[in-house]
């Protein structure tokens, strides 16, 4: 959360800076501002909320310096307001900060203590008095920012700039990802390669308390002890295209039509269309992945928020292929509820930003543990990504909308794989079921755009959905956990409250939530458990519960008790959580939007959750 951007080169500091924090904007938009050297003195300008706001402040106004930072923020210690924007500037230093000090008290208090004159109610500035009292010491941008460093505990990644140094930067990570982009007689340093890709494909990813120090062209990395160390450039071929809205109203949308084609991408790699096999290449293990499958007793996923879910599905794929046990924690849980972790067991982490700090910090715990560790990422080279021992990709594109779409689906459709690989790798996959799931696997990307083309249903859904005062979502088996992801995009987009819930479990409590302003959206294939699903809603309509039902093709009986409902194509079981899921997030999507409400950056929210 924050995205933080830094620039020294030739070109005007305040365009690439707004600019790279437009394509930040997903890590928080609390407030914003930059602070640019101009006629020799750094110049801040900050606003409360979205970067529209900060840009309005700006104006035409002009900076003629090459030097400058920016953010934007999500907050955490202090109130949205300009006050505690960034950058926070103390004597001649101005800087930005992404993440959470820990010890903020006790350094406060010392600060306190000293006489500092603390303007803002942030953790932040308090660095900023600390690297102004070391640099009053030692004149020394790189010195005063390392010796901070030691002074800080927790997870955090700082910019730095000092006025009586206009050609120089000085950065470090320990926690939230930096990045620093090499360009030709420029250099960038910002949270996602997005911000800098238009200018470079260059990058140099800083380890957990590693500093770059830039000053006027020169680039150099140091450890936290200030020795020098070598790092490595990765050059990367991504199109700006894919950050751009191509004519949807929000990303939101585009990204939820991209589906069949992020889906496609996804499992495209792993599967023959020919032979109709399954084979995951290059996972990356030390060992081939058939002795990495064969050679557990068991596999644990750790993840949160939708990925949390798409976990869930990865249960009951790989359990009822593979037959080995599989089980699924919340990161946030997992890493302080001193999980046993036995001998050969394979941690799954599952991250589409692959940033997330719970996620990261329970690979880390995994690893330590001894257990392999097996990530599935969007973004190559993110933190968990370079934390893992294998790595599956989703291969989505990049998401920009907060609310995670194509990178959920991906990420079914990579378990489908996986389940598959597995079951193989253990031998306890015959033939036909492989010909069988994989045919499955590749009907995929048309089922969805057959799902797409369906989209004005779903928005007449929407519709009848905006005056119910609640939503129950549920579903059975692989499609509970599609259930609890409707939810959660409904509660996250449209603000409206909503559960997921087994379809089972309504008579254990949720039944008494039910009367007729309450809204009951089922997810009801046909297939094994359908006439039971059908008899759980039997019982809510008895109460008076209004059913919106996703079926499969002409399903009478769930058609005849529902207020609408919405035809699904057929699909194999494995693959039905992939299809379902589509009139979930149109439903949510069209019932914000017709709410008025900001889809792509839902109130309170940011894409990559990089504090715990
Ligand atoms: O980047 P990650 O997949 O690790 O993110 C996990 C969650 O923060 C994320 O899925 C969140 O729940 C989304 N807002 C859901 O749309």
């Amino acid at each position: 959360m924050c995205g933080i951007v830094g620039y020294l080169g030739f070109q005007d500091p305040k365009k690439i800076i707004v600019d790279g924090l437009k394509k930040l904007e997903y890590r928080g938009y609390d407030s914003a501002g930059i602070a640019v050297m101009n006629d020799g003195k750094i110049k801040t300008v900050r606003a409360e909320g979205k970067i529209k706001f900060l840009e309005d402040k700006l104006g035409q106004e002009h900076f003629n310096g090459h030097l400058g930072i920016g953010h934007t923020r999500w907050a955490t210690h202090g109130a949205p307001s300009e006050r505690n924007a960034h950058p926070h500037r103390v004597g001649d230093i101005s800087l930005v900060h992404n993440g959470i000090i820990e010890n903020y008290l006790e350094i406060k208090k010392g600060l306190l203590a000293r006489g500092a004159i603390i303007k803002s109610d942030t953790d932040s500035e308090l660095v900023a008095h600390l690297v102004n009292e070391e640099i009053l010491r030692t004149n020394n941008l790189f010195e005063a920012v390392q010796k901070t460093l030691s002074k800080l505990v927790g997870a955090f990644s700082i910019v730095v700039i000092w006025e009586k140094s206009p050609d120089e930067l000085v950065a470090f990570k320990d926690g939230p990802p930096l990045i620093v982009g090499l360009g030709e007689k420029e250099n960038f340093i910002v949270s996602d390669v997005q911000a800098a890709l238009q200018y470079t494909k260059n990058f140099v990813y800083l380890e957990d308390r590693e500093i770059v120090h830039i000053k006027n062209k020169e680039v150099r990395y140091f450890s936290a002890d200030g020795k020098p160390i070598e790092k490595k450039v990765n050059h990367l071929d991504w199109t700006t295209e894919l950050t751009e809205k191509m004519g949807f109203k929000h990303y939101m949308l585009k990204e939820i039509y991209e589906q069949p084609r992020a889906v496609a991408a996804a499992i495209g790699p792993h599967l023959n269309p020919e032979t109709h096999e399954v084979e995951i290449k290059n996972l990356g293990f030390k060992k081939t992945s058939k002795e990495v499958f064969s050679g557990i007793d068991q596999i644990l996923f750790v993840a949160c928020g939708t990925s949390y879910y798409a976990a869930m599905v990865g249960k009951y794929l790989i359990e009822q292929n593979a037959r080995i046990p599989v089980e699924v924690d919340i990161a946030s849980e997992f890493r302080y509820r001193k999980p046993i972790i036995k001998k050969n067991t394979l941690v799954i982490t599952i991250s589409q930003s692959g940033e997330t700090a719970d996620t990261l910090a329970a690979i880390r715990l995994a690893k330590e543990h001894g257990a392999i560790t097996l990530s599935i990422t969007n973004v190559q080279k993110s933190s968990i990504d370079r934390e893992a021992d294998g790595h599956l990709y989703m291969s989505s594109g990049v998401e920009v909308g907060v609310a995670s779409t194509k990178a959920f689906t991906s990420t079914l459709a990579l378990l489908n794989v996986l389940a598959l690989e597995i079951a193989k790798a253990r031998s306890v996959l015959s033939k036909e079921d492989e010909i069988e799931g994989v045919k499955n696997l590749l009907a995929v990307p048309s089922q969805l755009e057959a799902v797409l083309s369906f989209d004005k249903y779903f928005s007449e859904a929407a519709q009848k959905l905006k005056d119910f005062k609640g939503f129950l979502y549920l579903g059975r088996g692989v499609n509970y956990p599609i259930a609890l992801e409707g939810a959660l995009k409904l509660k996250e987009l449209a603000y409206l409250h909503a559960e997921g819930y087994a379809a089972g479990e309504m008579k254990h409590g949720p039944l008494a939530l039910i009367d007729s302003r309450m809204a009951i959206v089922v997810v009801a294939p046909t297939d094994d458990l359908i006439e039971k699903t059908v008899s759980n809603l039997q019982e809510a309509k008895a109460r008076g519960g209004k059913i919106i039902s996703i079926g499969t093709g002409e399903n009478e009986a769930l058609k005849s008790m529902s207020e609408y409902y919405l035809s699904l194509p057929s699909a194999s079981w494995m693959t039905n959580p992939l299809i379902a899921t589509v009139p979930l997030q149109l439903m949510a999507y069209h019932l914000a939007d017709n709410l008025g409400l900001d889809v792509d950056q839902p109130r309170n929210l940011a894409k990559s959750v990089t504090v715990e």
